[in-house]
This record gives C-alpha cells, structure tokens and sequence, in this order.
C-alpha cells in the first residue's frame, strides 16, 4: 500500500465515543449501523508537497468510497450508449491520458473533441482544472465530461436512473455513503475519492530527492538547465505554477483558452501551465496534440515560438528574439531529466486495476 494511504489508528476515545454512539444508535438509529462498516482512509499528503486544496471535510475518504469510484471509472453506464468510460480516455498505463492515437480525444460515436486528454496525477494539490481553469473543483470535473456532448453525451439525470436500477450500484453506494440515497453529488464524490488518491511522488526525480536514488550526470544536467529555462513555469514539486500562460505555439488560436472562462481578450491563447509528472507517457503534447514528442517540444521552446499579443514575456529575449535558446545537446539533458519523472508505482499500483 502507499504511504499516503493510512487507516488512522483507533484510540481509546474513539473507541469510547464509538461505543456510546453504538449505544445512542441502538435506541435512535435503527438502520444506521452500515456507518460502523466504513474504513476511514486518512489522506496524507507528501511531506514536500503543498497543502491538498481539495475538500476533504466535505467528502470524507473510505475504501468503500474509493472502490466505489473505481467501478464508476471504469463502467460505460455514464455515457449514453454504454460506449466510453473514464478510463476510455484515462488509461492507467499511460498515467491517466489517452492513447497517442487519440490527440484529442474520442467520445461517443467516434465524435471528435478539441483538446488532449491530460494524464491525471496529483489532483488534490491543483487549484483548477481543465486547460482553461474553467472548472475550480474536482468534484465538478466528472459531470463536464458525462454531458459533454463529444465525450459521453449523457444527462446527468439518466445516469443517476440508471445506476438506481443497477443490480449492484445500489448496495455499493450505500456502503460508501450510508444512506439509499443517489443522487448527482454522490456519484461526484465517489469519483473524487477514487482520483484524489492517484498521487504522484515516486518517480526516480523523488527517491533522487528522498537520498535513495542517484540521477546520471546527464540527468543533473537536464535538471539544472530545467531549472534556469522552465522551472517559472513548471515550478515547484507539481511541476506547475498552476498559472495560465500563451507559450507560443500558435498566433491565431482557434481555442482561446483561459478566455473562454474569463472573457479577458488579454487571456487569449493563455492555458494552464501543464504538470510534467510522468511526461514521458503522455504524448502527445500541448491542449491541441500539436506536437508528438518530448524533441518536438524541446525544438518548439528552442525556435518555434510564435508570436501574439499575449505571448509570455519570458519567452521574449532581452534582444527582442523569440523562446528559449538552446543547444541540441541541451535539449537531450532536458529530455533526460523529464523522463526521471515516471512514475511507474501509480501506473503499476492495483488500487486503480478495474475490478
Ligand atoms: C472522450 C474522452 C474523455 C472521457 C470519456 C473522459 N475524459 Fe476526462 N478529460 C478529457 C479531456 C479532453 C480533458 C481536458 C478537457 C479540457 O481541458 O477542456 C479531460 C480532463 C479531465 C480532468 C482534469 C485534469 C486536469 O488536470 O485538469 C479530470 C480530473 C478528468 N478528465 C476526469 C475524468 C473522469 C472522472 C471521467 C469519467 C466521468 C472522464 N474524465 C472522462 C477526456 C475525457
Ligand atoms: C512562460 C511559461 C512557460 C515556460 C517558461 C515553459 N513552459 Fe512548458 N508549457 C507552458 C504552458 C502554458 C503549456 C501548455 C500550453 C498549451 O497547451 O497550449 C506548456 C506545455 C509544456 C509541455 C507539454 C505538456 C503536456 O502535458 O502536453 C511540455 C513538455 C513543456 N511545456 C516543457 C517545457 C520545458 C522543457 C520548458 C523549458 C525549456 C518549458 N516548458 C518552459 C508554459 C511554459
């Protein structure tokens, strides 16, 4: 098991609160007593990682929630035709992205979406969701992709019908939430529970940090030119400074980005800045899959950067020139250094195989 997975430890005052509720229960409760089955999980967070931004006390974390959440992600009953589930576009094996054969993503009918399908990883600690930000609550990202109508195309409302009448959903949910009740919120918090424990800190990058692993010469290279060159972007642990910025990879953009939530003309053509855990499964790259490799990328900072009125300023030199110069050994330092970033205990840990 992770570590950031943990059963708090029964006290002896819980034990005794324990008891007395067992007891006020006998006498006012009747049917409440499933709460004694749930298995608390306490989500521990990293020590070198920021504080979760996630909600917790909203949506306590139980292994019956989890599991629960699990059997939604993978099941094709919250799309319209009992085609696509989450993990159609979030597949294990490639960090929670999709396949390279997807650059944006394919829902229902083969219907075509407009953006990349990210890897997801470390959702507890990110601040907003989506390449626009458009969503500020994890518990908000599963409905925008069941009604999407390029994604699963299902009202929310015959998906919350449909798992009523499920043999099985029934029972689960009332493990995980000890009431009958299903509704909207719940299948959202259970969706949550199962993602929120999909942390990303043990790549060879972390043990190099925790003293248990070394990184080759060429590595530390990258990591060093990684920090001068990208870092104000990618900052940080997470590996994003969670802001919106235009890094050049179009002039016109079709998809305006952080201004289709705010409205801004000033945010046209910014995007959140992307993690870059486990970078090197996610290809291919950028909102809109524009390029298909890590060298591609790396070419694009280097020399490709185009212009716009929104473009970042770091990406602008003191000379007026565009990107980030950089020689071809530079960028296989740079390359080198972003695949320690793998993460192979999450793509290999059993908590996420389909049941
Ligand atoms: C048809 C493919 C597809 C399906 C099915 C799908 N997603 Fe996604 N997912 C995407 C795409 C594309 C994005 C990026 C959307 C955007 O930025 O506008 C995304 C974004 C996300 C994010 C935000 C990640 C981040 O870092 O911002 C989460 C979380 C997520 N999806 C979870 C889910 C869950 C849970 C389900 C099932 C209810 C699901 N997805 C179903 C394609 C899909
Ligand atoms: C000014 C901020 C900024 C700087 C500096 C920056 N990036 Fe980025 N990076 C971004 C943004 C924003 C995106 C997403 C753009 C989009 O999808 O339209 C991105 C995307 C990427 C991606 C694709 C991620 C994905 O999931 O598709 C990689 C890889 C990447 N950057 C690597 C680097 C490297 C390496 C450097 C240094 C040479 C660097 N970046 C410097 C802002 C920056």
């Amino acid at each position: 098991m992770p570590f950031y997975l943990k059963q708090p430890k029964q006290s002896i005052i819980s034990l005794l609160i324990g008891c007395l509720g067992f007891m006020v229960c006998l006498t006012a409760c009747q049917d409440d007593s499933l709460q004694k089955a749930k298995n608390p999980y306490e989500f521990v967070a990293p020590s070198n990682f920021p504080e979760p931004t996630y909600t917790f006390y909203n949506n306590e974390l139980t292994e019956e929630g989890f599991k629960l959440g699990r059997k939604l992600f993978f099941d094709p009953i919250l799309s319209i035709d009992g085609s696509i589930s989450c993990s159609s576009c979030h597949d294990q094996s490639l960090a929670f992205a999709d396949d390279p054969l997807h650059p944006v993503s394919i829902g229902i009918d083969g219907l075509v979406g407009t953006r990349n399908a990210p890897g997801l990883a470390n959702l507890a600690f990110m601040k907003e969701f989506f390449w626009d930000g458009g969503v500020t609550h994890l518990d908000f990202v599963p409905i925008n992709a069941i009604e999407s109508p390029v994604e699963m195309g299902e009202d929310i409302v015959a998906v919350v019908a449909k798992i009523k009448n499920h043999s099985e959903y029934p029972a689960l949910f009332k493990a995980a939430f000890n009431t009958t009740e299903i509704n909207m919120p719940l299948l959202m918090d259970a969706l949550a529970q199962f993602m929120l424990l999909m942390v990303s800190n043990n790549s060879k990058y972390d043990a190099y940090l925790k003293g248990t692993a070394s990184l080759t010469t060429q590595e530390l290279k990258g990591l060093k030119l990684f920090d001068q060159k990208c870092e104000s972007c990618h900052s940080g642990i997470l590996f994003t400074n969670q802001g919106y910025f235009n890094n050049g990879i179009d002039s016109v953009f079709s998809d305006s980005g952080r201004a289709v939530i705010s409205a801004n003309p000033l945010d046209i053509g910014k995007f959140r800045v992307p993690s870059l855990r486990n970078i090197s499964l996610t290809t291919p790259y950028m909102h809109n899959a524009k390029f298909r490799s890590l060298e591609a990328v790396l070419n694009h900072y280097d020399n490709a950067v185009l212009p716009s009125n929104t473009l970042a300023p770091y990406l602008i030199q003191a000379n007026g020139a565009l990107g980030i110069p950089l020689s071809r050994e530079e960028k296989e330092a740079i390359i080198a250094f972003l695949e320690t970033l793998t993460d192979y205990e999450l793509l290999n840990n059993s908590i996420f195989f389909k049941d």
